[in-house]
């Protein structure tokens, strides 16, 4: 029989058909926020698996799955899964990095400067009628060109930004646990520096790094203090990053000038502390979201699942296409 995977979301049609060229192929009509106990019954008799951000797969999901050799992971942030776990059986575990890097880069900017220059509190002003005549002191926002961008979490989307960053002749900063090589550095004109200086010196800073167990609130009340007043903070990595209850008390306080952030520690929930702030710009984790870029994600995460199981053109090779996850 041919081995059985599961499709946890439905993705798109004609890049998932693939999938059926190898395997019976088990999918979810809607897009569904699996109730307890569902992953791990969809996982019991499954092969491999398609997941994806909102589909948390740890020991208990896996606990039962006696033949699942593979979960490819539509995302590149793979906090959703229990890498650990999944080794500990032998499980393949791959995500989806490369392809959204420019599309998720292009939003980490836009998303920087729509905070800085208040561009979604400026709109919620004029639709309140606020407007009466040229408000010549209202809504002054934060230079872009020629401040300094901190970029905390130097991968492929913080060196895509940084990229950004030159054109609006920003100075930027970086850092990172790992300092770059010298000829990357150049690339994106980016300086290495400390956390406590990137904190002190950026007039922007943005989170794009994975969230971990050891960087969980890494931008908590101390952070914040360390930041100048004027400052903005972009989060489009992972919200467990940020100690919202401090970002909140800070925004409302003028402890710090603006927030943009596209996620959230309790997503799809937003703490309602962030939604009474004027100041933050939210948007629900959006991106990645580019029709391009979100089919480029899935073409590569059946590619990985394809190649993870031992089929495809690469099968008995470590298959070239499978990003696996370290
Ligand atoms: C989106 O957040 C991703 O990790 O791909
Ligand atoms: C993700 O692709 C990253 O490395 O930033």
């Amino acid at each position: 029989p041919r081995p059985r995977v599961w499709v946890s979301q439905p993705l798109y049609a004609d890049l998932e058909a693939r999938l059926d060229e190898w395997f019976e192929v088990a999918r979810t009509p809607r897009v569904t926020d699996h109730a307890p106990g569902a992953i791990a019954a969809a996982l019991a008799d499954a092969d491999g698996a398609l997941v994806t951000l909102n589909d948390r797969i740890g020991e208990t999901e896996v606990a039962g799955a006696s033949r699942l050799r593979a979960v490819a992971n539509v995302g590149v942030g793979y906090d959703n899964l229990d890498v650990a776990a999944l080794a500990a059986r032998g499980i393949v575990a791959t995500n989806t990095p490369g392809v959204l890097t420019e599309t998720t880069a292009d939003f980490g900017f836009a998303l920087m400067m729509a905070a800085a220059r208040r561009i979604t509190e400026a709109e919620h002003w004029l639709r309140d009628g606020r407007w009466q005549g040229w408000g010549f002191h209202e809504l002054l926002g934060a230079e872009i060109h020629g401040s300094t961008l901190g970029i905390l979490g130097m991968g492929r989307i913080g060196q895509g930004i940084a990229r950004r960053a030159r054109g609006f002749g920003m100075r930027v900063l970086y850092h990172n646990r790992h300092r770059l090589p010298e000829a990357v550095e150049e690339a994106c004109a980016a300086t290495w520096t400390t956390r406590a200086a990137l904190l002190a010196d950026s007039d922007h800073l943005v989170l794009v790094l994975p969230y971990t167990a050891d960087n969980h609130h890494i931008i908590d009340a101390g952070a914040l203090a360390a930041m100048k007043p004027t400052a903005t903070l972009t989060n489009i990595a992972r919200g467990g990053l940020v100690d919202e209850g401090a970002l909140a008390e800070a925004l409302q306080s003028g402890r710090l000038a603006a927030a943009g952030l596209d996620v959230f520690e309790g997503e799809p929930a937003v703490d309602p502390r962030l939604l009474a702030c004027r100041n933050v710009v939210l948007t629900p984790h959006v991106a990645s979201a580019s029709l391009p870029t979100r089919r480029a994600m899935v073409a590569l995460a059946v590619d990985n699942l394809v190649a993870a199981m031992g089929f495809g053109p690469d099968a008995g090779h470590p298959p070239s296409p499978v990003t696996r996850i370290p």
